[in-house]
């Protein structure tokens, strides 16, 4: 019987976020070719936030390392507004990637946005999910995620109801420091991936990953990003210097 595959964690330090948007790019290009070959589909959980922005812009550059007929693109949480939005992640991919690669339309999977009714919006997605990767268990074969100051990941913020909800992959979130909703993925959908890799740049990010990485008793309610360990899957940290603990 195959030994079952061992989680792993790393982390590595770079000098500023567009050395770790080049390192992911190559990583990335890596990856998807070697999963592709094995699997013959590359399922990828895209975050929000500048530094997954620089990425895509990178990606897109690098457009012919891609084999885009087999990605598969999903979204690992959404603002609550029109795809049209200046804060539509969906906008904000499309403007750093989509529009500059020859992407198979039945590849990209947008969360339905139904401003007013978020969670039929969820509940939509988590259908799709499910029917994408034939059941509960999203073994994606890389999820990036970035870590707001607050240590909040994907739409997981401090202190709010998401973070409870993990008999669910895809719920809505009210955000009360930012009053509106947001959708996100819970940390189980997270957990079942099979690559996860972290984004971090920049000072302002220290004190929370001095949170997130201590091994005090901390409640991951108050620092969500402690939430993120995958049960078999390489989580991974690309880290600014100035980030680092
Ligand atoms: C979002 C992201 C969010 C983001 C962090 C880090 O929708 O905003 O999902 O979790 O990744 O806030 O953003 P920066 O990389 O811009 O610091």
């Amino acid at each position: 019987m195959s030994e079952a595959p061992q989680a792993s964690n790393s982390i590595t330090c770079f000098d500023d976020t567009a050395a770790i948007c080049r390192q992911a790019c190559d990583d990335m290009i890596r990856l998807a070719r070697d999963t592709i070959q094995q699997r013959g589909v590359f399922r990828l959980s895209l975050s929000g936030g500048s530094t997954p922005r620089m990425l895509y812009e990178l990606m897109a550059q690098r457009k012919d390392e891609f084999d885009w007929n087999a990605i598969e693109m999903f979204w690992g949480d959404e603002r609550n507004v029109p795809p049209d939005d200046d804060q539509s992640n969906y906008r904000m991919v499309c403007e750093s990637l989509l529009n500059h690669i020859p992407y198979a339309p039945e590849n990209i999977f947008a969360v339905p946005i139904d401003v007013d009714d978020p969670e039929k919006a969820a509940k939509q997605y988590e259908g799709t999910l499910k029917e994408r990767f034939g059941g509960a268990e999203l073994d994606w074969d890389l999820v990036l995620l970035g870590m707001g100051d607050d240590a909040h990941t994907a739409s997981l913020f401090p202190e709010t109801e998401a973070i409870d909800r993990t008999d669910r992959l895809f719920v809505e979130n009210w955000v009360p420091k930012l009053d509106c909703f947001r959708l996100t993925l819970t940390s189980p959908a997270i957990n079942s991936a099979r690559n996860v890799w972290f984004m971090i740049g920049g000072a302002a990010k220290r004190p929370a990953l001095t949170k997130v990485w201590s091994d005090e008793e901390l409640s991951s309610r108050k620092y969500p990003s402690r939430l993120i360990h995958p049960s078999a899957g390489n989580l991974r940290w690309l880290v600014t210097s100035d980030a680092m603990p």
